[in-house]
């Protein structure tokens, strides 16, 4: 049990962030000890004793915060630690939750955020004195090109340090072009599945027949053109990850197969009958949001509560704002070409950036960056060069205006023929999605035939 009044150490090489926490830490009755660097914690330790211990993860040398949690883990692992950075990122929340960090929180967090954070390691570290310590840490290696250190995000990343090296099903939701499969990667790499195929597969791209044998494999002569046997996905994965993308649009026959390969761990190829060990992590995705097509029957809800052990929902860009700068440093570098360092972006044109609504999320923001790398004169990123749609939505419009036009309450600054309302919002949505049909069609909510059809009749060239 805890003692009447737990001892904290506060590691920290600001003092004045020392001294803030000492104050809300002593008014909660903790006793309370102060250190500005790793060294001087460590070697106060074994006299101090404390509860808990609260780090700064950057301190004088780069990441002194994780060789402290390291040698606390080995000399004093009932001791839980709680790592604080202002440099949220997912290779140091991966690190530091792996490395058997008890949380990670990011700064500036909110004070009662932190003294939440240590009652709760306070408790843990009482129901765990009689368990086993955890077992020996990992080596993560990180995955390029994940950006953002907005609070949700964080989450995100926490969640897949914990959940990387399980076997339980991932569905991934969120939004259009907000990261889903790069989600899905991040796990898989993160994981002791990593040296083992990731396999993605588009639910919504196959024809039932195809998806079936590409999904389970086939025997030869099993139908027309089944010309010799084939391993079905769920066999290449192995031991390593199946991405099941888009799985929002399955046919109702396929998801009862799919609910039996889950159930029973083993597939049949299309025309066999000896059955194959599935032994790959699945990881589902989907846009749609699946617990209505539930309601409406036109998804299993067996089969979605057999996905959904662990849900990542990924917020949309809106909604993570703060992090568009970021995103934008990252695309730019991402996207200029090698010879050239990438084009600098004036502060009225990332204003726009960030004022956006960003209806198809990272996706769209990423075509934005290399239309502007490519149209930029002199290495600025200048307004002239965003499109229209990110020039004509912004904060300092009206929320009427924001709708798509320039009166309020009218969507169009002239009244204008159904036909050509019909023909602006496709070359918008054409716009957002980077001319990405199928996005495109799923953006107004029509199949892809029907976008031929409405492109044909305006003559716009898909
Ligand atoms: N956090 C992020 N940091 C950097 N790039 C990102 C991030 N999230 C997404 N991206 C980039 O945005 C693009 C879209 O991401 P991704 O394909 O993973 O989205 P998605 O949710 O699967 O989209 P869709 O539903 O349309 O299939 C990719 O080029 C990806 O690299
Ligand atoms: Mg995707």
């Amino acid at each position: 049990m805890s003692p009447e009044r737990p001892r904290i150490l506060v590691v920290d090489d600001d003092p004045v962030a020392c001294e803030l926490l000492r104050e809300v830490f002593e008014r909660e009755g903790f006793v309370v000890k102060c250190e500005l660097s790793g060294e001087a914690a460590l070697a106060v330790m074994g006299e101090f004793r404390p509860e808990v211990v609260v780090s700064d993860i950057r301190m004088k040398s780069r990441e002194d915060g994780l060789n402290l949690l390291d040698h606390v883990r080995r000399e004093y692992p009932e001791t839980p630690v709680i790592l604080m950075t202002a440099f949220g990122s997912i290779e140091t929340a991966v690190r530091a939750v792996k490395e058997g960090a008890f949380d990670y929180v990011s700064k500036p967090f909110k004070m009662d955020v932190i003294v939440a954070t240590v009652r709760r390691a306070l408790s843990a570290r009482d129901r765990a004195q009689t368990e086993t310590p955890p077992s020996e840490a990992e080596e993560v290696g990180s995955v390029a090109g994940l950006v953002g250190r907005n609070p949700q995000m964080l989450e995100i990343y926490k969640t897949i340090a914990r959940v990387s090296d399980a076997r339980a099903a991932v569905l991934i939701t969120g939004e259009s072009g907000t990261g889903k499969e790069l989600i899905a990667r991040a796990i898989h790499a993160h994981g002791r599945r990593h040296g083992e195929p990731f396999v993605a597969v588009n639910c919504g791209a196959l024809t039932e027949t195809l998806l079936e044998s590409e999904l389970f494999g086939h025997v030869k002569g099993s139908f027309t053109g089944a010309i010799a046997n084939k391993r079905g996905i769920f066999e290449q994965a192995g031991g390593g990850t199946i991405f099941l993308d888009e799985i929002g649009e399955t046919s109702p026959a396929l998801q009862v197969r799919l609910l039996r390969v889950l159930q029973e761990r083993e597939v049949v190829p299309v025309g066999g009958s000896a059955p194959v060990d599935v032994r790959a992590r699945v990881i589902a995705a989907s846009n749609a949001d699946l617990e209505s097509l539930c309601s409406r029957g036109e998804f299993r809800r067996d089969l979605l509560y057999r996905l959904n052990v662990i849900n990542i929902h990924l917020p949309p860009l809106r909604e993570r704002r703060d992090d568009i700068p970021l995103l934008v440093a990252h695309l730019l570098r991402k996207h200029a070409p090698e010879d050239l360092p990438p084009p600098a972006v004036e502060e009225e044109a990332l204003a726009r950036l960030v004022g956006h609504s960003w209806p198809g999320n990272i996706r769209e923001l990423e075509n934005v960056i290399e239309r502007a790398i490519t149209l930029n004169h002199a290495g600025r990123i200048t307004p002239a060069d965003l499109p229209p749609s990110v020039m004509n939505d912004g904060p300092e419009r009206s929320p009427a205006a924001r709708a798509g036009g320039a009166s309020p309450g009218c969507l169009f600054e002239d009244i204008l023929t159904l036909d050509e309302v019909e023909r602006r919002h496709l070359l918008r949505v054409l716009e957002v999605t980077g001319g990405n049909k199928k996005r495109a069609a799923e953006m107004m909510g029509i199949n892809r035939r029907t976008l031929y059809r409405m492109a044909e009749r305006f003559g716009i060239e898909l």
